[in-house]
């Protein structure tokens, strides 16, 4: 196996040039490349049982059939949510990178691509939440907050890569798992498999830029890059089990919280989506021991 430590030989114009390449080959307008015409289908899930926070605990033995439908309903409108103002901070970040940048340069030229599909994957995911039914979980208050204003102070250099790598890898490989589910809503299969194609490119260039960066930057920097993603452990722990989710199915939202947070089959899944994330994070040294620390406290990483 090749470390990943090992000096990239390519360029990053390089690497920039083959993903604008596999932009062009392989894009999606989610406008005309859903069906937003296409009825629900009756007794078909938002996200595969298997997958719901509460599954296979008491609280879900005692959920209806229909409940249960609701709530992988909810479930998929929270992590679309999520990644909406992902995309959004992502493309704030990216945009703030590319001031200092060479504008002829491929590496500024599939920056922009990137930025021009996380737009299409916002109007994606918003217009996806609507045709189900459903009512987005909008950040309020001090959430609103810190991602408006405080975590792009933090998110700068090499934090940027491993920013975009914590908000993408998770729930890449949670929906490589689960987009040919069978019992899943057509239209979310359709979403996660133009997701999934489009976010390969974007998890390249990132894990290429926080390749690049360690060898380049000093100690200092590297221990907060490395470690300032502790908050994100703690962040998703809570926002994956959000109440408010509970709370619109019915339920006692601190109680289903709890329930949540300590059911080991939610773990399980936590931890497959971290897996590959986790691995890469430390072959490049930016796993600090804070951050780790944090990852399994938060039941990401064993
Ligand atoms: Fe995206
Ligand atoms: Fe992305």
């Amino acid at each position: 196996m090749t470390s990943d430590l090992s000096a990239p030989t390519r360029t990053r114009d390089d690497v920039a040039g083959r993903l604008l390449g596999g932009s062009v080959r392989r894009s999606y307008a989610p406008v005309v490349d859903i069906d937003w015409d296409a009825p629900l289908v009756p007794g078909k899930w938002f996200l595969p049982a298997e997958m719901c926070t509460l599954y296979g605990t008491d609280l879900w033995a005692r959920l209806t059939e229909e409940q249960r439908i609701e709530l992988s309903r909810q479930e998929l409108v929270n992590l679309l949510s999520m990644g909406v103002w992902f995309e959004n901070l992502l493309n704030r970040l990216l945009l703030r990178e590319l001031l200092s940048a060479d504008p002829t340069g491929r590496d500024a030229h599939y920056s922009l691509t990137e930025m021009g599909d996380e737009c299409r994957h916002m109007v994606m995911f918003g217009r996806v939440i609507d045709r189900i039914g459903a009512r987005p979980y909008r950040l309020r208050g001090w959430q609103l907050a810190v991602v408006k204003y405080l975590l792009p102070l933090l998110i700068r250099g090499e934090a940027v890569w491993v920013f975009a790598l914590v908000g993408e890898e998770i729930f890449d490989a949670q929906q490589r798992r689960i987009h040919s589910h069978p019992d899943l809503q057509p239209i979310v299969a359709r979403l996660m498999q133009i997701h999934t194609t489009e976010e390969a490119r974007h998890i390249g260039y990132a894990r290429d830029g926080a390749r690049r960066g360690v060898a380049t930057r000093s100690r200092a920097q590297r221990f907060v890059a490395g470690n300032l993603h502790a908050a994100a452990a703690y962040g998703f722990r809570y926002l994956f089990a959000n109440p408010r989710m509970y709370a619109r199915v019915g339920l006692d939202a601190h109680v289903a919280y709890r329930a949540a947070v300590t059911n080991p089959y939610h773990i399980a899944a936590k931890q497959d989506g971290f897996r590959g994330l986790g691995q890469f994070l430390t072959s490049v040294g930016l796993m600090g021991p804070i951050a780790r620390r944090a990852w399994r406290r938060s039941g990401f990483w064993s």
